[in-house]
């Protein structure tokens, strides 16, 4: 299990599965900002959304987490206790031949943005390929995620926390495409010394180191526990 919990040291992993039949796996992604952390349910449900599927049931082992009333109350999902023997799981991976662009084009289809209308689409490098994201709304906004913490999520999920690379970002809509501030501390947590690629509407890019992007921020390395 990949949960990344080095601050709790609560192991958290759970499987949603999907009306269309897969089973998207998800772990508790833990920040240095305790606020902008991830829980399984929370984390798995999102990779189910960006993939254009619905949540029916989850899987989860204890323990539960915290707002697991919210995710079932809002989608309507059964709980079950059993994992099912041979799921077939959600991989998000995408080959290292990809037509960025395109992709990220692509992407900006499965965006779920009822209150923003705003799609983002990203992609993360990994020594494997890409692992993609979009914009995931919900009623609760504060628990929505950005197109960057739905990748990250992922990426830590399918084990990739030590293979990361840079990070690609596109919001079509947006002048200037740049990352909001939560998700800036999330990739100082995850890919601190790798780059952001910005692709911007009108065909431009530009590169910016994540410490360049969160200058001073919080890292408190006093504060992180072994894992
Ligand atoms: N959003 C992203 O996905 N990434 C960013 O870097 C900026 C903002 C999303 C969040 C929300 O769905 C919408 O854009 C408006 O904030």
């Amino acid at each position: 299990m990949n949960s990344y919990s080095p601050y709790s040291e609560i192991e958290e992993y759970c499987l949603i599965e999907g009306k269309t039949g897969m089973f998207y796996p998800g772990v508790r992604v833990e920040n240095i900002s305790f606020p902008l952390s991830i829980s399984a349910i929370h984390s798995a449900i999102c990779s189910c959304l960006a993939n254009g599927d619905q949540p029916v049931s989850v899987y989860q082992e204890e323990p539960l987490s915290e707002l697991t009333d919210y995710w079932k109350l809002e989608f309507e999902i059964e709980y079950r206790s059993k994992l099912p023997d041979s799921p077939s799981l959600f991989d998000p991976l995408l080959p290292a031949d990809i037509d960025l662009l395109k992709t990220l084009e692509d992407l900006t289809e499965n965006c779920v943005t009822p209150h923003s209308s705003f799609p983002v689409s990203a992609l993360l490098e990994t020594d494997n390929g890409y692992i993609p994201g979009v914009n995931v709304e919900v009623s609760a906004w504060s628990l929505g995620l950005c197109a960057e913490r739905t990748a990250i999520s992922r990426a830590i999920t399918a084990g990739y926390a030590d293979k990361l690379g840079r990070l690609h970002i596109y919001a079509p809509l947006g002048d200037f495409s740049s990352p909001c501030g939560a998700c800036r501390q999330v990739m100082a947590e995850f890919i601190p010394r790798q780059q952001v690629v910005l692709h911007h509407g009108n065909q431009t890019t530009s590169k910016h180191f994540v410490k360049d992007l969160l200058p001073n921020g919080f890292t408190g390395s006093s504060l992180r526990k072994k894992k």
